[in-house]
């Protein structure tokens, strides 16, 4: 990685793919309660409330190809880091973070069982419609715009700290 502990690339989804994504989403309720972080069903496209103790959020596996779109511009992010074809962890994750959600301090290879290399999130949200929620890598904030991505190694300590306001969409989605 660089010097910083994360790529910035702005611009990687238009709000149109923004408003699309958001449409098909806004009307599915959470019919799905977690508390253990890593074992929900990615693969059931149902909204799930996870209450783990480390992490609050409404999450939702989204299928790769669901939206073309969504699943080029993740792989081409990626490859821009990389420079090779990448293999994605699996589905990405629409992430609903309501005021008082967040993610505590943590790395995400954190088990033999569960490795990742690269994770990448990308804002839905606009600065504007939430505060707090800062995502912070390796002790520094990573910047926040619509439609950016911040690309990051995923064995580097990394939070989201609590919304303390409004809420925040992103979609993340890893690489190895
Ligand atoms: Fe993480």
């Amino acid at each position: 990685m660089n010097k910083s502990s994360y790529y910035f690339i702005p611009d990687v989804l238009t709000s149109e793919e923004i408003k699309e994504i958001q449409e098909h989403y806004k009307d599915y309720v959470c019919d799905h309660y977690s508390v253990i972080s890593d074992k929900w069903n990615k693969e059931s496209e149902k909204m799930t409330r996870m209450e783990a103790p480390n992490r609050y959020l409404d999450l939702i596996g989204i299928p790769e190809n669901k939206f073309p779109s969504l699943t080029e511009k993740i792989k081409k992010s990626f490859q821009k880091i990389i420079k090779q074809r990448v293999s994605l962890e699996g589905p990405h994750y629409y992430c609903h973070y309501h005021t008082g959600d967040f993610h505590g301090v943590h790395r995400d290879n954190y088990a033999t069982h569960f490795s990742r290399d690269l994770a990448i999130i990308i804002h839905l949200s606009d600065p504007t419609e939430y505060e707090g929620g800062e995502l912070i890598v390796n002790n520094e904030i990573t910047p926040r715009q619509k439609g950016a991505a911040i690309i990051f190694d995923a064995s580097q300590l990394h939070e989201l700290t609590k919304v303390t306001k409004g809420d925040r969409y992103i979609i993340s989605e890893c690489a190895n």
